[in-house]
């Protein structure tokens, strides 16, 4: 088994690209050598260490949402960054691969869609404005859009435009997005008899990123999002915690909303 990175590595920013109004591409160097879907924990100086996937070797790409990454946003071209990884599994994919990606969830299928392992891609966004990398995408792929607002492509969500699609062909579904939209593709999948051909790349709540703290570890069968994952076929998470709730930092419950049980009144996370 590699070693792992326990250190964090120092990294210079080389470029900053705005991709949408919420949504940066930090180039560093030097590069990390990775598989596509694995993810870096990234150290912001005087801030936090917060995972995020590798858009490429390169760079990371990144949805402003707290104060790690608005300190993130306060860098410049030639500030350093403490960079730990490359981490995870990443996807693993061979024959015919559809991509389905909401928001900055298309951020760890870049790599595979660039590295010609993609034949279709279904791309959300909650408006025209904040859709990721469509042309580098369009480029490699069969690529089609959904908008929440329909401004571009299907007017609706993006998983409408799997009705458009015969599943059957594919040998894999890789899939990253929020939850909410992860959840109503297995849901399709397991439909279809065809779960097994998901890969459900998640989010948790990550301290270590190395498999020691638990802190990403899911009900019930107690698998690491950070060390077993952060990628998942769609048998691993049938049954399981996805779709129900996460864990914050403290370790408490955060339920979707949709999921919440009778009287509960612990937070919710916000199901988009
Ligand atoms: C494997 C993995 C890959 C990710 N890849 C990307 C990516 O490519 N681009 C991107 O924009 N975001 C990505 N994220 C999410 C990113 O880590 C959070 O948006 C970031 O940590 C928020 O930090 P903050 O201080 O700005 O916001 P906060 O206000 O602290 O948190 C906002 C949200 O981010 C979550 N979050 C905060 N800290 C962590 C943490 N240490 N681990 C996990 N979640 C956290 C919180 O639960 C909350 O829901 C990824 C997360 C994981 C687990
Ligand atoms: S973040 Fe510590 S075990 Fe996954």
């Amino acid at each position: 088994m590699a070693e792992l990175p326990m250190m964090p590595v120092p990294v210079t920013i080389k470029a900053i690209v705005p991709e949408t109004p919420s949504i940066r591409t930090f180039y560093f160097d030097p590069g990390i050598p990775s598989s596509p879907g694995q993810f870096v924990m990234v150290w912001v100086p005087e801030y936090d260490e917060i995972p995020m996937a590798l858009s490429s070797e390169h760079s990371i790409t990144v949805q402003e949402v707290g104060d790690a990454t608005a300190a993130l946003f306060r860098l410049n071209v030639g500030d350093r960054l403490g960079m730990r990884g490359p981490l995870g599994n990443g996807f693993t994919v061979s024959g015919k691969t559809l991509a389905i990606g909401g928001g900055v969830g298309v951020a760890p299928l870049l790599n595979l869609t660039t590295a010609g392992k993609v034949s279709t891609f279904l791309l959300g966004a909650r408006t025209r404005d904040e859709i990721l990398f469509a042309p580098v995408i369009a480029s490699s792929c069969n690529l089609h859009i959904a908008t929440d607002d329909g401004t571009e492509g299907h007017h609706g969500f993006v998983t409408d435009l799997m009705d458009g699609i015969d599943l059957d062909e594919f040998d894999h579904i890789c899939v990253c997005g929020p939850e909410i939209m992860m959840v109503k593709v297995l849901e399709r999948l397991k439909r279809a008899g065809i779960a097994d051909r998901g890969q459900f790349s998640l989010h948790r709540y990550m301290k270590c990123g190395l498999g020691i703290c638990g802190s990403c570890s899911m009900d019930p069968h107690g698998l690491r999002v950070c060390r077993d994952g952060p990628i998942f076929t769609g048998d691993d998470i049938l049954e399981s915690e996805f779709g129900k709730y996460t864990r914050d930092a403290t370790g408490r419950k955060v339920y979707f909303p949709s999921a919440r049980p009778e009287g509960e009144i612990k937070e919710e996370k916000t199901e988009t």
